[in-house]
């Protein structure tokens, strides 16, 4: 008996092609279709918030990368530690946000963030991320970045 041809396995075949093309940049690819999907909606698509009620993620995450409260901070606010993603998606989205939105603060060398980083820290969502903020860099304006 002839039968319809199955549109899911059509479409399938289409994005493994689509992926195989586009190649070494699947990665980034991926990375800034998540970031659009599960931050840029508060975040904004271009990474520069809606202040004061969301901050803006560029420009200054950098020295965060530097020491392991900050490294965790990263993914332990709410938007991020509670998003739909796995470990390791959501390392790619944060590592983005940094190479794309934050080149200019990185320190020199840059360690990327881990799976095992990203998997251990999210656990520990963080309740009141501004107080967290306060108490690991005082020197920053709060209100500044608020
Ligand atoms: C529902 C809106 C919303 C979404 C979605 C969201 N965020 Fe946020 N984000 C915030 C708000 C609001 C803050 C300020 C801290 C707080 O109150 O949680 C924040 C703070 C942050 C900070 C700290 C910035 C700083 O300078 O202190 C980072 C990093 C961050 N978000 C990353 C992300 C990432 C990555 C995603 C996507 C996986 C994401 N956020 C999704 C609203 C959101």
């Amino acid at each position: 008996m002839l039968r319809p041809p199955n549109i899911f396995s059509l479409w399938s075949a289409a994005a493994i092609l689509l992926m195989c093309h586009v190649g070494g940049q699947a990665f980034a690819a991926t990375a800034k279709f998540n970031y659009l999907l599960h931050c840029g909606g508060c975040h904004l698509p271009d990474g520069s918030g809606v202040e004061p009620e969301v901050p803006s993620l560029r420009d200054k995450l950098g020295p965060l990368t530097k020491s392991p409260e900050g490294r965790g901070y990263l993914v332990q606010v709410p938007g991020a530690s509670q998003v739909p993603l796995t470990d390791q998606e959501l390392r790619d989205v944060v590592n983005w946000v940094l190479v794309e939105y934050n080149a200019s603060s990185l320190p020199e060398p840059f360690d990327p963030l881990t799976t095992d980083e990203v998997g251990k820290y999210r656990k520990q969502s963080l309740s009141d991320p501004l107080e967290y903020r306060k108490r690991f860099w005082p020197d920053e304006s709060a209100q500044e970045m608020y």
